[in-house]
């Protein structure tokens, strides 16, 4: 079987590298020459820990290869579609134009009885739309969703070991060629899923507005704490023990940002208002709202400490990427903040393991520093803004000696409370009373 992986992002470049893992012959495609030429280089263009090895023993192996050109991939069983689809630039709604752009740009190449899989989160009732374009185009391919729920910074084995599998399909033939592909997956009991085209669809979706309802639950509650004294932290994990709640996703902190979550649930209230069925996602508004005012609250800590007028003030912010592991800002909280508090006339310095030349582009006007050290130097406060386990291995004692005033908010609730404040720390967390 040959494989082609259309769209060779976060998750194209890791699905395509992983397929070929599996053994099956791969070309990867993409309209942009320099991530092609980086590909095949060996040089992955972002970072995701572990892609770079694997990337490079699958190139030796000539199995997979990488190109611009659609029509190399004509005599593949399966194309996977795996463009971005972003948040339009004027309305809550996700723009399709790459999605519809890859299907537009395959369908001419694509064999008789060949299986065009989209792996794209995209709005419930586009791959019916895109099936009819199909038939529309005279095309000899079938349509069939496979939505993909890697994590950054755990995408290959997300990828390889995913905890299921959800394929939309429209014939028993379609689902045979993807068991198939994912035959190695299967036979170590990755349990397997057939849905129609809309159901697999709304299953990703629907995970992601659960994953983001959980983290803006625990940040409401963060938010009560802070009202009546309490520590969200304690409060998690005497709830996390609870089974039917779980620990993980009850990080309290700045909140969901990424290249996903946000502008999924943005997408999907927008869809459900096209249905008609507006109200039963008007929750997720409030979700959304949740998570934005947690950034706020960074802020509103940051002038309790130092006063309202942050003018000249030197912030230290540890942190750029939206996550740790990752160097994505797409809608980063870390940046966000680090922005909002420039904007109020501070002087940020931004430090990130991996991030800084994503931020750079994003926003070019803060001050970025290559080390810990001379991010915070002479710092009045310094914000906690992305958990790298870098920054929970810092010393606070050999850190409190460089700082002008030892002020530390911890926007993740990830360092150790106690260890920072026996060094002499003011230490502060979002969900955590300083009474
Ligand atoms: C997410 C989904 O997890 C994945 O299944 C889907 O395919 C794509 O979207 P990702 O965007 O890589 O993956 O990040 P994730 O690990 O889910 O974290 C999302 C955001 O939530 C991050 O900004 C993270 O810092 C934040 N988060 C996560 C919290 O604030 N608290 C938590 O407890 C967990």
């Amino acid at each position: 079987m040959k494989l082609s992986v259309i769209g060779t992002g976060y998750l194209g470049a890791t699905h395509a590298a992983a397929m070929s893992s599996l053994g099956f012959e791969v070309i990867g495609v993409d309209v942009n020459s320099s991530k092609i030429e980086s590909l095949s280089r060996g040089e992955v263009p972002f970072f995701e820990p572990g892609l770079d090895d694997l990337l490079k023993s699958e190139l030796a192996t000539g199995r997979l290869t990488f190109t611009t050109d659609f029509s190399k991939a004509s005599d593949c069983d399966v194309h996977f579609i795996c463009v971005g689809t972003p948040q339009q630039k004027d309305s809550l709604a996700a723009d399709l134009t790459y999605v519809e752009a890859a299907i537009a740009a395959i369908a001419p190449h694509a064999k008789s009885g060949s299986l065009i899989v989209g792996k794209s989160t995209v709005p419930v009732g586009t791959a019916a739309r895109m099936s009819q374009k199909l038939t529309q185009l005279n095309s000899k391919a079938e349509l069939a969703w496979n939505p993909e729920f890697l994590r950054e910074g755990f995408a290959i084995e997300d990828t390889l070991r995913p905890n299921r599998l959800v394929v939309g399909v429209t014939s028993d033939k379609a689902e045979q060629i993807l068991q198939t592909v994912y035959a190695k997956l299967l036979a170590v009991g990755v349990p397997w899923i057939r849905a129609d085209l809309p159901t697999s669809e709304l299953v990703k979706v629907a995970a992601n507005s659960f994953l983001a309802t959980k983290i803006s639950f625990i940040n409401a509650m963060a938010e009560i704490c802070e009202a009546a004294g309490g520590d969200v932290t304690v409060l998690a994990e005497a709830i996390g023990y609870d089974p039917r709640i779980g620990s993980k996703f009850l990080q309290a902190g700045i909140g969901f940002g990424g290249g996903c979550l946000p502008k999924d649930i943005r997408a999907f209230m927008a869809r459900s208002e096209e249905l008609g069925a507006k109200q039963s996602l008007e929750f997720l508004r409030e979700i959304d709202s949740i998570n934005l005012r947690a950034r706020q609250r960074v802020i509103d800590l940051l002038r309790n400490d130092l006063g309202e007028d942050l003018k000249s003030r030197k912030i230290a912010v540890l942190g750029a990427a939206f996550k740790p592991d990752s160097d994505d800002v797409r809608d980063s909280p870390a940046l966000d903040i680090a922005g909002q508090i420039a904007a109020a006339g501070a002087q940020v310095n931004v430090h990130d393991p991996k991030a800084i030349a994503n931020a750079k582009v994003k926003s070019p006007t803060l001050n970025y520093s290559a080390s810990v050290e001379e991010c915070i130097k002479d710092a009045d406060a310094v914000l906690h803004l992305t958990e790298w386990r870098e920054y929970r291995e810092l010393n606070p004692e050999i850190i409190g000696q460089l700082v002008a005033k030892k002020i530390l908010i911890d926007g993740r609730n990830a360092l150790d409370k106690k260890a920072w404040e026996a060094a002499g720390w003011k230490f502060r967390g979002l969900g955590r009373s300083t009474r």
